[in-house]
């Protein structure tokens, strides 16, 4: 969308534990009276004017909506080119959102992992979203902006410097440190509620193809990898990633909306790199008892286990955690004639909160100020936002991309 509006961003979510950080990044970065126009956004005045004073000033506006007023949120997309929301879980507080900047004219980034409600929000709003010159763009966070403009940009490189595509890519992560958000765990187990009622959702969760359109979700990828095994390609013990559930859908996703450009025989996939040898093998299976406990059946004990140690809404990772946190991320390329690549991506926070508001903060600019792409629907960060979104990512953002 390119009209003008008294705002180019407004934050939603911005007393809550990333939005903060977002509009911390944007008031440290592009300041207020600059050239970038931007409001913080919440549900309550009081809470929203306390965290403003901790991570901006008095400059920065403020615009109230809550998610069960429709009214206060279409006002709220009427004021801005781009809203871009940290209010989660997404299922629980987004879809009046995204409904709203659909039918009002306004694009829309988040930090979504919530893949059923993904394809929900597809389902229902792609097409209008395309009629109307809409992006609506989920996961521009650690999940999956990494991956995604990853496996986007080691692509780029393979067409430019060997005039071939990958036809497959086999992420590994070789180091990450950071923690989790009480918003987070609380998303994640919604999803994991859902699917336990719900058996349309654990469908959808468990299809590599899930957030492809609905008439496209076949192909050679099997599900996300469940145990610990060796890896011939990082000649490591690797084990499950927990994001590869949705990063993977996120990258196919891409690769269907671009028509195919990595092929449509294109295979990706995502695991953790434990290390090698026999103490390799144990680091693996000891680094899926977190994945496991994170994603207990609901009612169970172990669950009620988590629920009592896990952060609660609001709370997430110390300063020092996260800028003492860091990610590696190793994209190993089978180009089509059989020749290797390596592509490598790394940032340099920790990956939830840290890296991932510099990566919501710079989607959203990039959405407001960039020349982009001329498409629109629910679409993914790498084919929303493409080339001008990695060049943000890698001047303001603390990533890193390379290819050899
Ligand atoms: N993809 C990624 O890499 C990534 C990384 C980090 C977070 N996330 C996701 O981001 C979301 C937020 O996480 P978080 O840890 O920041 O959560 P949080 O601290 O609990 O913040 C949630 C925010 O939502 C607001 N909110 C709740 N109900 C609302 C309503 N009815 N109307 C308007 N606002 C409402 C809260 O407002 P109050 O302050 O007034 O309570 C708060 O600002 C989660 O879904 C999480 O999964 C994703």
């Amino acid at each position: 969308m390119n009209t003008t509006k008294e705002f180019d961003i407004l934050v939603w979510g911005a007393s809550g534990f990333t939005g903060r950080l977002v509009a911390q990044y944007l008031f440290n970065q592009y300041g207020e009276n600059g050239d970038l126009k931007w409001a913080m956004a919440g549900r309550n005045q009081e809470k929203l004017e306390q965290v403003r004073d901790q991570v901006a000033d008095k400059t920065v506006p403020l615009v109230i909506a809550d998610s069960d007023d429709e009214a206060s949120l279409k006002a709220l997309v009427l004021r801005a080119k781009v809203i871009c929301t940290t209010v989660g879980p997404y299922v629980s507080y987004g879809s009046k959102l995204v409904a709203a900047c659909v039918t009002h004219g306004a694009d829309y980034c988040d930090l979504s992992g919530e893949v059923q409600w993904m394809r929900t929000m597809i389902d229902k709003h792609h097409d209008a979203a395309k009629a109307n010159g809409v992006k609506i763009v989920h996961t521009c966070g650690f999940d999956s902006i990494p991956s995604d403009m990853g496996v986007y940009f080691t692509q780029r490189e393979a067409q430019a410097q060997k005039g071939q595509r990958a036809k497959r890519i086999r992420m590994r992560v070789a180091g990450m440190k950071g923690g989790l958000s009480g918003g987070t765990y609380a998303s994640l187990s919604k999803v994991m509620e859902q699917a336990s009622k719900d058996k349309s959702i654990y469908k959808v969760l468990v299809n590599p193809y899930g957030l492809n359109p609905s008439d496209q979700q076949k192909g050679a990828d099997r599900p996300d990898l469940q145990s610990v095994i060796y890896d011939a390609t990082s000649k490591n013990w690797i084990g499950p990633f927990i994001m590869a559930g949705i990063n993977t859908k996120v990258v196919r996703r891409s690769n269907a909306l671009s028509g195919y450009a990595y092929g449509k025989d294109f295979r990706y996939d995502e695991a953790t790199i434990s290390g090698k040898g026999f103490k390799g093998r144990i680091k693996g299976v000891l680094g899926a008892l977190p994945l496991l406990i994170m994603t207990a059946k609901p009612g169970s004990l172990l669950k009620r286990f988590a629920n009592r140690i896990l952060p609660k809404p609001g709370e997430g990772p110390s300063k020092d955690q996260r800028e003492n946190g860091f990610y590696n991320l190793r994209f190993y390329a089978t180009l089509e004639d059989g020749s290797a690549g390596f592509g490598k991506v790394t940032g340099d926070r920790d990956p939830g909160y840290g890296s991932t508001s510099k990566m919501l903060g710079e989607a959203a600019v990039c959405l407001a100020k960039d020349k982009l792409p001329e498409v629109s629907g629910v679409l993914t960060p790498s084919i929303a936002m493409g080339d001008a979104l990695l060049d943000r990512l890698e001047k303001n953002a603390g990533l890193t991309f390379d290819f050899k």
